[in-house]
């Protein structure tokens, strides 16, 4: 491990470098109606980025087994520090990646589709498989006042108490899917607002947490992976994940039922997660100290802009951030690429 310098130093701007473009080969593919090939070239591209960085990297959650995913599997090390000969000149991280969180979003053009990953010193990030989760996500100022168990109706009082609105004033943030009718009925007759989407419920986790953005809660079931990454990005700002991963036998719904193996909770247990029916907080799915965050918008969305292409070159909006350093970077790249006729346009924000 280097002594010198903090892992977050050094490996901050290197981890802004592989989102943005895993984010922008993603973007070349918006509205093709190819989710799979989006994120093929975003997973090739991160996987290319990656292995410049001075890192020894394991993945920790990926894009599947090894046999389903040619890159960035579960297991797979990445980093220069992976190439033979360079053992232990690097520092060890393990990371979390989505290439492409939204495959869906991308290939429709929908917003909110990113580029993610969540890095952290070894053991600093949950190894969770790909099962459902139950999720409740808010910001700093409701962080220690809601309840993955209590009743929707005690949550969203509590929410509102915290952010000093009605519960009318409030939005929620779910999955558009059969499983959640009952949750949605229940956030209706509070008289809350919802935004009900198609994909990517990890964006909008990290939107309750940023003030401003318009979103005060994600609530319902999604991607565990998506959890733990949601988590890491909490540890930077402040907010608060509840999650439970979710059995075959908790889901009402068979489509989603069928998603889940049978003796998952045998396989999880062996992968060290003791008790895979109980509740887990932000610092349980996320305990690294050293947790390291970045994401870069591919399609238009709440906090990130998507990519811009334009003649001489792209532009990129991006998240990254430490739980170190305290330092939460919006970055805004442009990526200049043709001759001495080249420009920069500025916006002010
Ligand atoms: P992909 O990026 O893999 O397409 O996942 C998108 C997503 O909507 C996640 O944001 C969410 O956690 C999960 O899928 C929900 O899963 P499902 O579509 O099976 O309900």
């Amino acid at each position: 491990m280097n002594q010198q310098r903090p892992l977050e130093h050094d490996l901050l701007f290197d981890f802004l470098r592989v989102v943005e473009a895993a984010a922008i080969e993603a973007a070349r593919t918006m509205g093709k109606g190819e989710r799979a090939y989006s994120d093929h070239v975003a997973v090739e591209m991160m996987r290319e980025v990656m292995d410049t960085i001075p890192m020894d990297a394991t993945v920790v959650i990926g894009e599947g087994e090894r046999d389903e995913a040619p890159m960035l599997y579960i297991g797979e090390r990445v980093g220069m520090g992976a190439k033979p000969g360079n053992e232990g000149a690097h520092p060890q991280v393990d990371i979390a990646v989505d290439p492409l969180e939204g495959t869906n979003l991308c290939a429709t053009g929908a917003p909110n589709a990113i580029a993610v990953l969540a890095a952290a010193e070894k053991g600093g990030l949950l190894h969770a498989p790909d099962i459902y989760m139950n999720k409740i996500v808010v910001g700093p100022s409701v962080k220690g006042a809601v309840d993955i168990d209590a009743p929707v109706r005690d949550n969203l009082n509590a929410i509102a108490t915290r952010l000093k609105r009605r519960v009318e004033d409030l939005t929620i943030v779910v999955l558009d899917r059969p499983r959640h009718r009952k949750l949605i009925q229940e956030i209706r007759e509070t008289g809350a607002r919802i935004r009900l989407i198609s994909d990517g419920d990890l964006s909008a986790g990290i939107s309750a947490a940023v003030a401003g953005s318009g979103v005060h809660a994600l609530m319902g079931i999604g991607g565990g992976p998506e959890g733990v990454i949601t988590a890491a990005a909490m540890k930077c700002l402040n907010g608060e994940i509840q999650a439970r991963f979710m059995m075959k036998d908790q889901l009402e719904i068979p489509e989603d039922r069928a998603k889940i193996a049978d003796g998952m909770e045998e396989r999880m247990r062996e992968m060290g997660i003791s008790d895979p029916r109980r509740v887990y907080d932000t610092n349980e799915l996320a305990p690294g100290k050293k947790i390291i965050f970045a994401a870069c918008g591919v399609t238009d969305g709440t906090i990130l802009a998507g990519v811009r292409f334009f003649g001489t070159g792209k532009r990129t909006q991006s998240l990254v951030m430490t739980t170190e350093t305290r330092k939460v970077h919006f970055v805004d790249t442009v990526h200049v690429e043709g001759g001495p006729d080249s420009f920069v346009r500025f916006d002010r924000i």
